[in-house]
């Protein structure tokens, strides 16, 4: 019998989970063994769960869990613990990459006989992610880029507020139409929105949030790879008032701006970097340093022109819909948690232990 232990998040106003009930409901149909632990900050409560079977236990008590279950959870596992991991974790780790601290995550697997399942790295036979949050990143990216314009129309000069997550999709669609109806009758027009990336999961994401407020399609204008193939800077992002870049960058590129250009006469006011790729040395977009967050959403970029320029940089834009991103993401993953129970000739699963042990034999032990 398989155990998947769903560890609660640690990460503050962190509200997704990796499991949802209802995903929790089909994998004990199918002879799954769920243990839950108990968090206050999960958007689904502690009863969901329990009514479908799964088996609660206190928070953060997964380092006692059976040695063959399975802990999953969604991100990083609590700083400032460097004790070794014993069991099969399955999480985002971001240490594939060379990120900050991808040897000290590594180090506790290796010295702990553990194995990481990276969910960033689960692919299907075409090599293709099987769950990825990209989708409900552009969506939310879209949302604040939107509203951050609003608020520029309807409170001037006033620093944007710290931002909550919405108990669902309906709530904050609802939320942003009343704020652009008022900005759009201070400012007399609707604003032109680009999605530069507009193919990928986040630029769908993106787009459709702007449809869903009644910008009219004329006013939403995609960029992929066709249309930025002529190398950028591009001034027409500066014809636009909010900017989302939802590239996947992979390769040098020019910039699509450059500081320079944000003094000349423009209407951009906004951009919603979703990609958040500044600390990349090929950052497409280098006007400004550092992510923001969602207590603190936006940095002013300074200028020599007197127009607003607010940029949005979080890295965990879906925590804004933590119940939608987290079903999408889960339903998603569903197909490959049912195969845990053939993981040892399941590909998906053969393939990311795999990258997992290459990547181990990359440090000392
Ligand atoms: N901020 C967040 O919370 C968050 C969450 C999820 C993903 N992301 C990031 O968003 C980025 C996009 O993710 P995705 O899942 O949408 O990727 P994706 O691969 O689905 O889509 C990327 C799109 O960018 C296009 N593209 C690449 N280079 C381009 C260029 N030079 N000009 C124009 N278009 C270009 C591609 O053709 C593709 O359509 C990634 O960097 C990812 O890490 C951010």
């Amino acid at each position: 019998m398989v155990h998947l232990w769903l560890r609660a998040e640690t990460k503050p106003k962190e509200h997704r989970a990796a499991l949802t009930p209802s995903s929790c409901r089909v994998l004990i149909q199918n002879g799954f063994q769920i243990t839950v632990e108990r968090s206050t900050e999960r958007i689904f409560n502690d009863e969901e769960y329990e009514q479908e079977g799964c088996t609660l236990v206190p928070f953060g008590t997964w380092k006692t869990a059976p040695s063959d279950a399975y802990i999953i959870g969604l991100k990083e596992l609590p700083e400032n613990d460097n004790s070794p991991l014993s069991h099969s974790h399955i999480f985002f780790a971001h240490c594939y990459k060379n990120q900050s601290g991808w040897k000290n995550i590594l180090k506790r697997f290796v010295q702990g006989n553990g194995i990481l399942l990276d969910l960033e790295f689960l692919t299907d036979e075409r090599g293709r992610r099987v769950a990825a949050f990209g989708y409900h990143a552009g969506f939310a990216g879209s949302a604040l880029g939107l509203d951050v314009w609003a608020q520029q129309q309807i409170h001037p000069g006033q620093k944007y507020p710290s931002v909550e997550h919405f108990p669902n999709e309906n709530d904050l669609i609802t939320y942003v139409k009343d704020r652009l109806s008022k900005a759009i009758s201070v400012k007399g027009y609707t604003p032109r929105i680009m999605v530069v990336g507009a193919l990928g999961r986040c630029g769908k994401g993106a787009i459709e949030f702007a449809r869903k407020v009644d910008i009219p399609e004329e006013n939403i204008i995609k960029w992929d790879l066709e249309e930025t193939k002529k190398g950028g800077p591009f001034p027409e992002i500066l014809e636009t008032d909010i900017f989302v870049n939802c590239i996947y960058l992979s390769q040098k590129i020019s910039p699509f701006l450059t500081k320079e250009m944000l003094d000349l006469p423009r209407r951009l006011s906004v951009i919603a970097d979703v990609s958040c790729d500044n600390t990349n040395p090929n950052n497409p977009i280098p006007v400004y340093t550092g992510n923001t967050t969602f207590g603190n959403p936006t940095i002013a970029v300074e200028t020599k022109n007197t127009h607003p320029l607010d940029v949005i940089s979080i890295d965990h834009l879906p925590t804004l819909l933590p119940r939608e991103s987290s079903e999408q993401f889960t339903n998603d993953l569903l197909p490959s948690l049912l195969e845990l129970s053939n993981r040892d000739t399941a590909k998906v699963w053969v393939d990311v232990e795999m990258l997992f042990r290459q990547k181990a034999s990359l440090i000392d032990s």
